[in-house]
């Protein structure tokens, strides 16, 4: 009886483990994303010859440091996050897109931090997908993945 209880238990603990790896970015749908980011593409263009408009350049966004994209000139808060160390991980952007103000003020530490990026992404699956769609643009990003799964193969 008391066995039984504690197998149970153990298992609802590995299928919550199981669950939050489950919520891992590598979920998000880049085909899913791309049509997300047309809601951005007013602000931002990614590829090759992607330029900067009202916001940077987002081609390879992933893994660099924030406020880094050259020749765009940025609010200083957002400057000050990527001094500070701030690199956008799919982590990041995820929260970063909920709402930008928001996230730098807590970043920084700062109730008056300002963002230039007005606009918020509130749907969590829209913003996994999108980044999905931004990680295809981050050739960085994408080998560190590689990597991560071959590691886990020769395993
Ligand atoms: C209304 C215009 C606008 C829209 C729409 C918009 N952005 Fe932005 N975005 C900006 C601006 C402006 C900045 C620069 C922010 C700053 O300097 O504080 C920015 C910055 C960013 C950054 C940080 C870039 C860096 O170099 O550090 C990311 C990532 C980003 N946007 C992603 C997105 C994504 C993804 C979407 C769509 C879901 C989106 N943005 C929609 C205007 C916009």
């Amino acid at each position: 009886m008391f066995q039984t209880k504690t197998i149970i238990k153990t298992i609802a603990a590995a299928g919550f483990l199981a669950l939050s790896t489950g919520a891992s970015f590598a979920e998000g749908d880049p085909v899913a994303g791309e049509a997300v980011f047309k809601k951005c593409s007013s602000c931002h263009m990614i590829g090759p010859d992607a330029k900067n408009k009202v916001g940077p350049a987002l081609t390879g966004i992933i893994g660099m440091t924030a406020g880094t994209v050259e020749g765009y000139k940025y609010g200083k808060d957002l400057v000050a996050a990527g001094a500070a160390g701030l690199v956008w991980t799919d982590d990041e952007v995820f929260e970063y897109l909920k709402d930008p103000k928001k996230y730098l003020r807590a970043k920084l530490d700062n109730k008056k931090a300002k963002s230039k990026m007005s606009f918020k992404l509130k749907k969590e699956d829209q913003r996994k997908d999108v980044i999905a769609y931004l990680k295809t643009f981050s050739p960085e990003a994408e080998e560190g993945e590689a990597a991560e799964s071959e590691s886990t193969t020769t395993n």
